[in-house]
């Protein structure tokens, strides 16, 4: 059943033309994408990469950086996004099964829904690494490469603190805090994206003492994850709950409101959009609350660039990217990956060994050091809102 593409003899051929890259998001694409060229020096066979959609350019930016970080290594790349469709996802999955990859790297949009995809994998000998996402609920997940998740939380929340005022930049107490108490919203990622929750927990462990001495209130109440979580990550869900919350516990116009808590870009814009729709705005008396984000979306950034948003938290989807090579090398080369976390990441079978990095903040005094001085975005990008 399952075909093998062998290229012989071409081991350590390299024709990368990088010549005209474009900067999308810190990948380096080349300009050429010219498949017969790829084939041609892809002495490794192919490695399946699956991402889940190209409307967050996240996603983009991560499988341009994998594909050719994988490329320069003399591998072919099936690189399919699956327009957050689990059903097509599936079937990505599948077909790059059949045609015999030699790995799998997975970033899945509902991690409890690929199990039989895995144990296909398994069984043809296809080893998978979780990216980003882990994949929960299959004993055939080899290695999970991702961004500390709980730590996006805590600094999402410590965002949150020092934009209310109650905290400075390094997170010690601010010498005049606001007199609460402050109104501020909660919202969560999707609930079947396993990240989801690490996010709001480190996030609410650390608003916890905030709440419980009464300096920070939810005023609509709507305090649980299933109340505040958004399927899919999508911008319209988040605004038409910004919506509803702001006329069912804000008099319709926001008054009062302090801040939101968002876990991703994409979200934030929504909420922002619902503020602004009702009349707030960063000119207008009383300000924007403090909104906070996740993943340095060059349209967020933008917004934060111009007052608009006040925080994202940037994973640098080159590092991931280039760890996910990394260990799809050492596992390709039958030697144990390298990890350094090996407890945390519990898929509900085993726990699956992870490596994990580091994130950074990014208030509008940080676009210039972090995201553009380090090539992830360009000022005209900053300026335009556009990759
Ligand atoms: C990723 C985040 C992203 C979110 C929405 C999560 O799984 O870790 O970086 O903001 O999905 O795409």
């Amino acid at each position: 059943m399952k075909k093998q593409f062998i290229v012989a003899g071409l081991a350590g051929l390299l024709a990368l033309s990088l010549a005209g890259c474009t900067s999308n998001g810190g990948t380096t694409t080349p300009s050429t994408s010219d498949t017969a060229a790829t084939s041609a020096t892809a002495a490794g066979g192919t490695v399946g990469v699956a991402m889940p959609n190209k409307t967050s350019s996240r996603w983009v930016a991560d499988g341009n950086a994998v594909q050719s970080g994988l490329e320069a290594l003399g591998y072919q790349v099936d690189l399919e996004y699956a327009g957050d469709d689990i059903p097509t996802q599936t079937q990505q999955i599948d077909q790059m099964i059949t045609k015999g990859v030699k790995l799998l790297i997975i970033a899945s949009i509902d991690g409890t829904a690929l199990t039989s995809q895995l144990a296909s994998a398994k069984a043809a000998g296809i080893p998978v690494i979780a990216y980003d996402r882990l994949i929960n609920g299959s004993p055939d997940v080899d290695f999970y490469v991702s961004f500390d998740n709980y730590k996006v939380g805590v600094a999402q929340a410590n965002s949150l603190l020092y934009g209310l005022g109650l905290t400075n930049k390094d997170g010690s107490k601010a010498a005049n805090p606001p007199a609460g108490p402050l109104d501020i919203e909660l919202f969560a990622g999707s609930p079947d994206d396993n990240n989801a929750t690490f996010f709001w927990n480190g996030a609410m462990d650390t608003l916890k003492p905030y709440f419980d001495d009464g300096t920070l209130v939810v005023k609509s109440g709507q305090t649980d994850f299933a109340q505040c979580a958004i399927t899919r990550w999508l911008l319209e869900s988040a605004q038409t709950r910004m919506d509803n919350l702001l006329t069912s516990a804000y008099g319709g116009n926001g008054a009062g409101l302090k801040g939101v808590l968002s876990p991703y870009d994409g979200l934030s814009r929504g909420i922002i959009n619902a503020m602004t729709n009702v009349g707030m705005g960063p000119d207008i008396a009383g300000g924007l609350p403090v909104v906070t984000g996740q993943d340095a979306e060059i349209e967020s950034v933008a917004l934060i660039n111009q007052g608009v948003q006040f925080s994202t938290i940037f994973k640098d989807t080159r590092k991931l990217a280039d760890q996910a090579v990394k260990t799809a090398q050492e596992i390709l080369a039958g030697n144990t990956p390298t990890a350094n976390n090996t407890t945390d990441y519990n898929n509900g079978v085993k726990i699956v060994p992870s490596y994990l990095l580091d994130v950074d903040t990014i208030n509008k005094e940080d676009i210039q050091s972090k995201l553009i001085d380090s090539g992830y975005w360009t000022q005209s990008q900053v300026d335009n809102g556009q990759a």
